[in-house]
């Protein structure tokens, strides 16, 4: 989002236009910077093959992910509804990555029907594994390398109590139940958790794998998961993905001399594809002043955006409708759940009327995928700029959605 003459736009299109256009709370996504990202990933990594398989649990809209794959990014997906929009937007299942959580056995053999790899991460699933497909399908597995690190608790995932994966430690149960089913062993996996602010976590875990996996000689790939972080606000720490790369592909060439072979490398980023290209626009309903503080409540809350809530998560605001940023006054940002939703307390903006149209930035990731029906409001529509041109790519929601699936009885 650039200002130019005295307004915001998102490529060309001016912010302000956009939401009469489209009616607010509005998801706007540029389709250019996810693009600008995916290359920025591409080319970090020298020497490598590199696959991209995008966490879609991120932003599973349709039509950012057939941008994915126009681009050259394949899939990772953690339920079979996500693996059903992948397929919708043109992946084959082999192009797709089933990394799931404790799931019923039911769930992997669809992503087996389906044609996708999938990511065991418990020793029971791969006995059951074992037993239903023996070595006639490839499986990779989800290890936990013990190393703690992410934004904050609720976002790490490979520290030893997390529930993720099995633990690095446990190699000769899962070596046993390799050789009792003969089992094909293509990948090891393990996602480190989000927000990872220090290179050194990932260089760490990766180490972790790459002992680990000189006991599987039928290794294809190794899947490094997602985490790296992106600025939520200036001066903000971020994964220098040039410097990044370059490290762990030196690495990933000295492991692969070590194992005998060249693997494949694979990522899954969500944050890192989609977090910057999204914003929340939202319109002011009220300037509410109190004694010592003034309250902006705009048409938005925590069910559209749950990440300043759930995790007291940073998101830049700006005023659309006034861009002058010389002048600015403190404002408590809050949402209209009847609960106590504050996109933010005491930030700075410039001044704010009822009707003015506020921007939150950063809301591409966890964005609208985290957003629910909650007090029986709509969800917002989405709108994706791809060449200049802005296309609806979801319908804001209407009653019938509300009523859906109520089941009316007598009383
Ligand atoms: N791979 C696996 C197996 C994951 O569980 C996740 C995220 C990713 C990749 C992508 O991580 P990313 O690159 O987006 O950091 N709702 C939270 C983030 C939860 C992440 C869950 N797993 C938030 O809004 O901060």
């Amino acid at each position: 989002m650039q200002v130019r003459e005295g307004s915001y736009y998102i490529q060309n299109q001016k912010v302000t236009d956009l939401a009469a256009q489209f009616g607010t709370p509005l998801y706007v996504y540029d389709g250019e910077k996810i693009v600008q990202q995916i290359q920025q990933l591409q080319q970090a990594f020298v020497g490598i093959d590199l696959k991209i398989k995008y966490a879609c649990k991120a932003l599973t809209s349709i039509s950012v992910l057939k941008l994915m794959r126009k681009h050259g990014v394949e899939l990772d997906v953690v339920s079979p509804q996500e693996l059903q929009i992948g397929l919708r937007a043109g992946y084959s299942g082999s192009q797709i990555n089933f990394t799931p959580s404790g799931v019923d056995f039911e769930e992997i053999e669809f992503a087996v029907e389906n044609g996708a790899f999938v990511n065991l991460d418990n020793l029971d699933v791969l006995e059951k594994f074992g037993q239903k497909y023996g070595s006639s399908k490839p499986c990779m597995i989800r290890i936990k390398p013990n190393v703690a690190a992410g934004g904050n608790a609720k976002i790490m995932t490979a520290h030893e109590g997390s529930k993720f994966g099995i633990d690095i430690r446990q190699q000769a149960e899962i070596l046993a139940l390799v050789e009792k089913y003969d089992l094909k062993i293509v990948g090891l996996h393990q996602h480190t958790g989000s927000d990872v602010k220090e290179a050194s976590a990932f260089i760490e875990a990766a180490s972790r794998i790459f002992e680990f996996a000189m006991a599987f000689p039928d290794l294809q790939c190794i899947d490094l998961g997602g985490g790296f972080k992106v600025a939520y606000k200036e001066g903000d720490y971020t994964t220098d993905m040039e410097s990044f790369g370059k490290e762990l592909s030196g690495f990933f060439q000295q492991f692969c001399e070590r194992y005998g072979r060249k693997l494949q490398l694979w990522f899954e980023p969500g944050k890192y594809l989609v977090s910057e290209c999204g914003y929340l626009l939202v319109r002011a309903n009220v300037v509410k002043q109190a004694p010592g503080r003034t309250f902006v409540g705009v048409d938005s809350g925590l069910n559209h955006l749950i990440r300043p809530m759930m995790y007291d998560a940073y998101h830049h605001i700006v005023n659309a409708s006034n861009p002058d940023a010389s002048v600015q006054e403190t404002y408590d940002v809050v949402g209209y759940i009847c609960e106590t939703d504050n996109f933010a307390l005491g930030r700075p903006l410039s001044k704010v009327t009822a009707g003015d149209i506020l921007v939150l930035l950063n809301a591409g990731a966890y964005g609208f995928a985290m957003s629910s029906q909650y007090n029986s409001r709509f969800r917002p529509a989405e709108v994706l700029i791809l060449n200049g041109e802005a296309h609806l790519i979801r319908q804001r929601e209407t009653m019938d959605d509300i009523l859906r699936n109520q089941v009316e009885i007598d009383v």
